[in-house]
């Protein structure tokens, strides 16, 4: 017997999505765009100017990211993969989607985990950090200074095409825990056209600028997500 194909689901997250996992998110009060400036940690420049310190940053975070768990709402995504075909669009550069067992995970600002050259090839390999330590005396295979797999402001996003073309497969869109303010990664939810259904989980929703055809559910990813699998469970 042919089985029947199964529906794909969209799922883009964002720094949300491991708040309860204890991993701080970026734009909400105390997140870490009040404790650091971008512009010191996170651009072509910052690395330009004091790569020791973005470095230092990095692995700060890095070690943050090894220590901390999945939460219930990164394996409840994973259980998804049992009726649906999953495919998760990530702005976080955490490997926590991974790490609960999501075979499918598309990240748009780079993961963390890895490494790649600070030269003209950049995107051509990325290097599994070893640990928590990424030192300026690492280099890559060219030669030059290995550099975090994570995309600075004023970067391109090298993903984005194949990210929108995924996007553009949705049957069900589900966006978990995203200010949605920072571009172009923002603007993918708009390629899911065909998405016969599209949920928006985020505790500050009301907070944000909502397509209209999105379903809200206010809660917190966990919770969420919880409700979410009984609202799939009926269509
Ligand atoms: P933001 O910090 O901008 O937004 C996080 C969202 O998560 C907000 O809308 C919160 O309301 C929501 N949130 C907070 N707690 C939550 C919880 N427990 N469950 C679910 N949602 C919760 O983070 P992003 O939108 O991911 O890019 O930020 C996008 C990009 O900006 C990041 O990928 C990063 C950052 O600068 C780069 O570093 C390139």
């Amino acid at each position: 017997m042919i089985e029947p194909k199964k529906k794909k689901i969209i799922v883009f997250s964002g720094a949300g999505m491991s708040a309860e996992s204890g991993i701080g998110t970026f734009r909400d009060s105390g997140g870490l765009w009040e404790q650091y400036r971008i512009e010191e940690v996170a651009t072509p420049d910052a690395w330009g100017a004091d790569p020791e310190k973005v470095q230092q940053f990095y692995n700060m975070r890095r070690r943050q990211i090894i220590d901390a768990q999945p939460n219930r709402a990164h394996q409840m995504i994973v259980q998804l993969e049992k009726n649906y075909e999953v495919t998760v669009v990530t702005q976080n550069i955490d490997d926590l989607h991974e790490r609960a067992g999501s075979e499918h995970v598309i990240h748009l600002h780079g993961n963390i985990r890895y490494s790649k050259s600070s030269g003209p090839n950049a995107e051509k390999a990325y290097y599994p950090i070893d640990g928590w330590e990424l030192k300026l005396t690492d280099k890559c295979p060219d030669g030059y200074t290995l550099r975090p797999h994570v995309v600075w402001f004023g970067e391109s996003v090298p993903v984005y095409e194949h990210a929108a073309a995924i996007m553009e497969e949705a049957d069900i869109l589900i966006v978990v825990g995203t200010s949605l303010n920072v571009y172009p990664a923002a603007g993918l939810i708009h390629f899911a056209s065909h998405a016969k259904k599209k949920y928006l989980i985020d505790p500050n929703a009301d907070e944000l600028n909502i397509p209209k055809e999105f379903s809200v559910i206010a809660k917190g990813a966990e919770e969420g997500m919880t409700e979410l699998l009984t609202a799939l469970e009926s269509l």
